[in-house]
């Protein structure tokens, strides 16, 4: 049976996982450490590894994998900017979970518009504290409002769908356009300087590439309208965090709801309650009442976990039985639906 080493585990994923085990009988290793150069070698001996998203399999890890025998990166994530493509394309195979709960990033994405909007988090405080004022605590109604979506992919789409529920003006940016779907669904497709000039709530769910990091950036924030609404549950680069505390103290931006953080990898997952945060651009954003960080917790619902972990086995499975593999990322563009070309341009 393969050996399989997982890489940033935590308690939900061995519970997780180790369930879904019992149809997949492989021999399953779990460390809390991050992959990267420095703990590869916990690897020795395995079959595969399981790699989450903060685990970084960048050039070294990979020649290190590949020294060890190491043929296979299982990713439990369907985000896929920390392994270098390039480096393991013809060495290393490396499988993702594309779509194992689109809902339960979009309803994120919603909760944290929600509580941005009607400032739940801040009420939560005051009434707890016998204050019943609602002074400051004003919002806004999201009928009719205009919603701009980055990436209208598997999670933009059942966003699209609820945001259509509530009556907002859905526009979409995407690389790939659909327009028959976005007929049918009720929005429409326009390029990036309108969505920026018209929306009032702008939510990010394009992958990162070097395409798509920093497309918040300062010229971006410029052509927003004032109080608009960002929610990022994307990943952290598509944002450039200095031009977006630019923007929050210049009150330009309305609130900045954030699952992801550009330099996350240090601080999300962990408790660090009784230590300090030695990031100051991360300390600073905590410091504004209209920024709701969240620690990459999107994809965090019973659903997903079941889906993540069923995924992962079955592509394990598939892997080591020789069969077609179905979740294998491009090497230049991780769209699932081009078949890995070296060396060519896909889109
Ligand atoms: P998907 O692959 O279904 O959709 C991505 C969409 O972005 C596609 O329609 C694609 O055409 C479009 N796209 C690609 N390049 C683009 C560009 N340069 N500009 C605009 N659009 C572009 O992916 P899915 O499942 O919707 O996930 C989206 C992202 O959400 C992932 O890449 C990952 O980074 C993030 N994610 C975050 C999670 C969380 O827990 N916060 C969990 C899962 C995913």
């Amino acid at each position: 049976m393969p050996k399989i080493t997982f890489f940033d585990s935590k308690p939900y994923d061995r519970e997780f996982f180790e369930a879904c085990n019992q149809n997949y009988g492989f021999e399953l290793k779990f460390f809390a450490h991050h992959l990267n150069s420095d703990t590869a070698g916990l690897a020795l001996g395995s079959d595969a590894v399981c790699v989450f998203v903060n685990d970084r399999c960048d050039a070294a890890v990979i020649e290190a994998l590949y020294g060890m025998g190491i043929r296979l990166i299982a990713l439990r994530c369907a985000g896929y900017n920390n392994v270098d493509l390039r480096a393991a394309w013809e060495r290393i195979n490396v499988l993702r979970v594309p779509g194992y709960s689109p809902n339960a990033v979009a309803e994120h994405a919603v909760a944290l518009l929600l509580t941005l909007n009607r400032k739940t988090h801040r009420a939560y405080f005051r009434t707890r504290d016998n204050n019943f004022s609602i002074a400051g605590l004003l919002g806004f109604d999201l009928k009719e409002k205009h919603a701009g979506i980055i990436g209208a992919g598997r999670i933009g789409l059942a966003l699209i769908q609820i945001l259509r529920g509530f009556g907002m003006r859905v526009m979409a940016y995407d690389a790939n356009p659909r327009p028959e779907l976005a007929a049918q669904m009720g929005f429409s497709y326009v390029e990036l300087p309108e969505l920026f000039a018209q929306s009032d709530v702008i939510s990010l769910h394009c992958p990162l590439t070097p395409e798509t990091r920093h497309l918040i950036n300062a010229e971006s924030l410029a052509l927003m309208k004032p109080g608009v609404v960002i929610i990022n549950t994307g990943r952290g680069q598509l944002i450039d965090t200095q031009a977006l505390i630019g923007a929050l103290k210049s009150r330009k931006i309305g609130g900045a709801g954030l699952d992801v953080y550009e330099e996350e990898s240090e601080y999300f997952f962990e408790d660090f309650s009784d230590s300090f945060i030695p990031d100051d651009v991360l300390a600073r954003l905590l410091s504004f009442n209209n920024v709701l960080l969240t620690s990459h917790q999107g994809f965090f619902t019973k659903e997903a976990m079941q889906s993540i972990a069923t995924v992962t086995m079955q592509n394990i499975k598939d892997f080591f039985e020789g069969k077609d593999l179905q979740n294998e990322i491009c090497y230049h563009c991780g769209n699932p639906d081009c078949p890995p070309k070296p060396g060519g341009r896909c889109f």
